[in-house]
């Protein structure tokens, strides 16, 4: 009756459900501090190790960007519209997509164009993923969606890195010039990261230095998503307490 009782116990245990999937990496971090790099080597290291084959995308909380009215966009377009603050952003709509995501089914994730500060029309349609990042400069600030993910990274790069890279992209790939840059950079954007993304820090399971260059910290990520993600690795093995039927 003892080793009956034993495996049973056995089985109801690792009947437990393996981890949901998809498996829901959340990326935040300072502007420029190198978010989506982080999650292309990520992706390109799992591809290596990883024979299944799984269903990877990568989602940018700027394609979540609102619509602005007017008098908005007139500010948009002279750098004196706050991008870093919470209420730029169609909190609902990230929300619902990393929901659909979440229960397997697909979604639009919208394309934003940060020339016109706007949305494009379409989108692009992601059909049930086994594995999303989701990155963006505020993705740990809301609660609702900070608890959706599985893992949380914290992307951790200098300040000055961060604007020099930021001036080179924005002029290079946004259409700026250099005096709406740093005009918008000192007003708005530091500011804001010092009130809403930096407290969002505390919240990650890992903080990356330097970023994309950090490759120690990167292999490490991969091994342990890796791991997670093995289907033998994803049945949380434990004994029974088998006290009772053996002495009780
Ligand atoms: N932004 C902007 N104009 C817009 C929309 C956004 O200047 N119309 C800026 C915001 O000021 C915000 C930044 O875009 O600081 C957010 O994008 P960022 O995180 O810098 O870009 P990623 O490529 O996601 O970041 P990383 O370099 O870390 O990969």
């Amino acid at each position: 009756a003892s080793f009956n009782q034993i495996t049973s116990g056995l089985q109801l245990q690792t009947g437990i459900e393996r981890p949901s999937k998809p498996f829901l990496i959340g990326i935040a971090g300072g502007t420029a501090s190198g978010k989506s790099s982080v999650c292309a080597k990520i992706i390109e290291q799992l591809k290596h190790i990883d024979s299944d084959g799984q269903k990877v995308v990568i989602i940018s909380q700027d394609s979540f960007y609102r619509d602005l009215n007017e008098e908005e966009k007139k500010k948009a377009s002279k750098g004196e519209f706050n991008f870093d603050h919470p209420d730029a952003f169609d909190y609902s709509r990230m929300l619902q997509a990393l929901k659909d995501l979440a229960a397997s089914k697909s979604t639009l994730i919208p394309k934003y164009n940060y020339i016109s500060c706007a949305r494009e029309e379409g989108g692009d349609l992601l059909e049930q993923p086994d594995v999303i990042f989701a990155e963006g400069i505020l993705t740990f600030y809301f609660k609702e969606i900070r608890d959706m993910f599985h893992m949380k990274l914290f992307v951790d790069t200098d300040a000055d890195t961060r604007l020099a890279r930021r001036v080179a992209r924005d002029v290079q790939e946004r259409g700026r010039d250099l005096e709406h840059i740093l005009n918008q950079y000192t007003t708005l954007v530091k500011p804001a990261f010092e009130e809403f993304c930096l407290p969002t820090k505390k919240y990650a399971d890992v903080i990356i230095p330097r970023g994309a260059d950090n490759i120690v910290a990167i292999d490490l990520i991969v091994q342990h998503i890796h791991e997670l993600l093995r289907p033998s690795k994803n049945h949380f093995f434990s004994l029974p307490d088998v006290s009772e039927s053996l002495y009780g």
